[in-house]
Order: structure tokens, then sequence, then C-alpha cells
């Protein structure tokens, strides 16, 4: 496995390659982001995973500077994932003109209001600050598909229509999320936790599959199913953001004659140093009858 630095290498190294499968990262890798891996060699002959940790993602007051940072760990992984290349810039390889006290010179993607709402709402810019570095890293790699986890549901929706707005020419692959046997989605952020918060942290999983099985029952009352489950997670302690059922294709709230349902939270709870760490989750079901 070749670990590359900068743009020009990785464009020698990918010159003779016409079947690259493609898996962004911000690094800490554990299962989830693997499975990815895995999922690219099955769609592509030659696989590349990037890892950088994007500064336009993180609003002022998020955790850029303390985002996990763990580069030998994840090449270990990497390498025995069968991963081909791994792309690690810096931040001014990725963002030339990248003044972290004037952002205004760097050209960003402005997407649709989608990426206002969920977690969109309270993380100001953060889905601009992601689809500005994918469509850099597409540019760069140049790939024939690219993998994303269906834990971040929202960031999958809308790197698909950037994709097709744009008229991209790369498939886009989901893959389905990694969990513990708690149900907790496996994420970076999740280190931030002790082991008992990490058990704790399966009520948001249980809380989501608590509306899954209710709609399945019949239940369409979704605004009065989102608002109970979000009383029921602060009284066990949680900071809810949202919990939100809505469609899978257009990820606009549900109405009772959708079929295609995605169950959506966003919480924050207690972590290792006394702080809070904002997990989200989310569950797709599919109404049959
Ligand atoms: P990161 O959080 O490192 O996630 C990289 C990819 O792994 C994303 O597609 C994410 O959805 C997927 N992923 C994370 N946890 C997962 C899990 N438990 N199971 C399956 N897949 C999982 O998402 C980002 O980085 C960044 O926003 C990025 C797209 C790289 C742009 O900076």
């Amino acid at each position: 496995m070749q670990i590359i630095q900068t743009v020009s290498d990785l464009r020698k190294a990918l010159k003779s390659q016409d079947s690259v499968g493609f898996v962004p990262t911000m690094g800490n890798l554990h299962a989830g982001h693997i499975a990815l891996v895995e999922k690219a060699k099955q769609n592509a002959n030659y696989v590349v995973a990037s890892i950088f940790v994007n500064p336009l993602q993180f609003s002022p007051t998020e955790d850029l500077s303390t985002y996990p940072r763990t580069p030998k760990a994840d090449y270990e992984k990497l390498k025995a994932a069968g991963c081909d290349i791994v792309f690690t810039p810096s931040v001014l390889e990725m963002y030339p003109d990248f003044d972290s006290k004037n952002l205004n010179q760097t050209m960003t993607i402005d997407p649709p209001p989608i990426a206002n709402v969920l977690c969109g709402a309270t993380r100001l810019k953060h889905f601009a600050g992601v689809a500005t570095v994918v469509i850099k890293l597409f540019n760069i790699v140049q790939p024939n598909i690219a993998v994303f986890g269906k834990k971040d549901f929202q960031q999958l929706f809308i790197i698909k229509e950037m994709v097709r707005q744009f008229n991209l020419p790369i498939d886009i692959i989901a893959g389905e999320t990694v969990r513990e046997a708690n149900g907790l989605a496996l994420s970076s952020r999740n280190g931030y936790l002790t082991d008992a918060q990490r058990a704790k942290a399966g009520q948001l999983n249980s809380a989501l599959q608590s509306i899954v099985s209710q709609i399945h029952n019949g239940n369409k009352a979704f605004i009065q199913l989102e608002q109970q489950t979000s009383a029921s997670l602060s009284t066990q302690g949680w900071e809810v953001d949202y919990i939100s059922i809505r469609s899978s294709k257009t990820l606009q709230p549900a109405t009772t004659v959708d079929r295609n349902i995605i169950v959506l939270g966003a919480a924050k709870i207690t972590n290792k140093t006394g702080g809070k760490t904002r997990l989200i989750d989310n569950i797709e079901l599919c109404i049959t009858d």
C-alpha cells in the first residue's frame, strides 16, 4: 500500500488505473470504515482511501483540534483490508488559499436547503464544508465509484445530489452502518466515551428501534412519536438535538402516504471529561401494507 501526500504524486500513481474505488474518511478508522473499503474492493480493481480532517466542515465550537488522529493504526487497518493507496494531504495541499482567519478566498459548494435541516440546523455550513472537500477529492482521485456510509444519511443524500446535479461520472455506493452489540453505531467520536457511557449510548439506537416498531404496528402519528421519543431520551439524561421521521427518498418530513421511511436522531451524551459528545444514528424502514 502506498501512502501519498500530494495531488501530483496521486495523479501519477493513478494514471494507468481505469477502475478506481474511493473511500473518503477523516481517519481514526474503525470497522465501519473498513467495511466501506471492502465494499469498494468488491466494486473496483484499485482502491484509494483518503484520511483528511477537513477544517471546512467544523464550526469554531467543534472538535477540530482534538479530533482523534491515529495514522499508524489507520495504515495497518487499510493495508490489511487490501487498500492500494492512502491519500493523506495536508490542509495547504487541499486548500492552498486557506487562511484560518479569512476563508474568503476558498471557493466552496453552496448546497440546497436540505443541508440546513437535521444536522445542518445546528452545524452551520457543515455540509458546505463536506460537499466542498468531497468534490475536490473526487476531482483529485477521479474514481469510478465511491463508497459512503448510511450512518451519515444526510451526508450521503447531499453527496448523491451533488453527483446528480453536477453530472459527476461517479457511482455512489452506500455501506450499511456497522454497530456494537448494543446497537451503538461505530463512530470515531465514541472514543470520547468511557465503557459505561458507550453502554448507555446504545439507548439512542433503542429509541429509534422503538419508533420503527410502532410505525410497523400502524402508528402514523409521526410528530407525536418524535416528541415522545425526545422526551424519553431527555429523561434518560440525553440532550436531544432532533428525532425526525422522514421520507428516505426526499429527506422531507414523512407523510402518511410515504412507504420508504427513515427515522433519524442526534443527541448529546455526557463524555469522559464531563463534557458532551454528539452522536447520530438512523434506521430505514419500508411500510409494505
Ligand atoms: P468519517 O466520519 O471519517 O466517515 C467516513 C465514512 O465512514 C463516511 O462515509 C461515514 O458515513 C462512514 N461511517 C462512519 N461510521 C460508520 C459506521 N458505523 N458504519 C458504516 N460506515 C460508517 O464522514 C466523514 O468522515 C467526512 O464527512 C468525509 C465524508 C470524509 C468528508 O470530510
